[in-house]
């Protein structure tokens, strides 16, 4: 049985990069990112994204009750039942005492790991402001550290790549303290649990993922 793996870490951090890269080097099935469940539900203009919109483009987190209902309804598809990576979620201590409960209903408590991503706020402005996503398949680049073969198109689908409205400085700013004040004691939570494993971000993705699979491997 493989471990339910939770990527925790300020916006930026790289857990969108690095989530992506362990599912396909272990064999999961594509990461749950949270955000892009959200933001393909405002495109839709689904129930859930016609509430959550406000919220992201001020930088705040959506409420509680929306994120535990979308979740409970994607953990348990088949698809996960052999293990999921979770990214984004949980982000407050609510959201951590839902997951615990999901997971108690189903024989699962006893099988997670936390991997927290450390970063800087200078380097998160950095990354984020830089950061560009495809319109059209969600694609992940950085106009310095992450260029695509064309500039301004998407190497894997030819798509275009536009500025996520809450990368603009100022979101990102709040997008941090939100972080700080809201998800930052899930760090005691897991760590009092003795399932958190603290990486550094710092440096090139492939040095940093080099870090995440050793720590996992401990
Ligand atoms: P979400 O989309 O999850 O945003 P986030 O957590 O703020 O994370 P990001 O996607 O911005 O960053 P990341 O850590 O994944 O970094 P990435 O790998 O992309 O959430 C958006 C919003 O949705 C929230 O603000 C909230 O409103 C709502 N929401 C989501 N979940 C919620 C929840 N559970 N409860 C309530 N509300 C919720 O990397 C960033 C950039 O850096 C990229 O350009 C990348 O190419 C580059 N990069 C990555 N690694 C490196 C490296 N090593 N060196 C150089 N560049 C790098």
């Amino acid at each position: 049985m493989k471990k339910n793996i939770i990527f925790l870490g300020p916006p930026g951090s790289g857990k969108g990069t690095q989530s992506q890269r362990l599912s396909s080097f272990l064999g999961y099935p594509p990461p749950l990112v949270m955000g892009d469940i959200l933001r393909e539900a405002v495109k839709n203009k689904t129930p859930y994204g016609l509430k959550a919109k406000s919220f992201m483009e001020r930088g705040e987190l959506v409420p509680d009750g929306i994120i535990v209902e979308i979740i409970r309804e994607k953990i348990f598809e088949p698809v996960y039942e052999n293990g999921f990576i979770l990214d984004g979620f949980p982000r407050t201590i609510r959201q951590a005492e839902s997951l615990d409960k999901m997971l108690k209903e189903k024989n699962l408590d006893g099988s997670l790991l936390v991997v927290k991503i450390d970063l800087g706020e200078e380097e998160i402005i950095r990354r984020l402001t830089g950061r560009r996503v495809c319109s059209a398949c969600g694609a992940n680049y950085h106009i310095q550290f992450n260029r695509p073969k064309r500039e301004g198109i998407c190497d894997a689908c030819g798509g275009k790549l536009i500025q996520r409205t809450d990368d603009m400085e100022e979101t990102v700013r709040n997008r941090l303290k939100v972080y700080k004040e809201l998800t930052e004691p899930l760090v005691d939570y897991y760590r009092k649990r003795g399932v958190l494993k603290e990486v550094n971000g710092t440096g090139e993705m492939d040095e940093v993922f080099k870090r995440i699979l050793k720590a996992i491997q401990e």
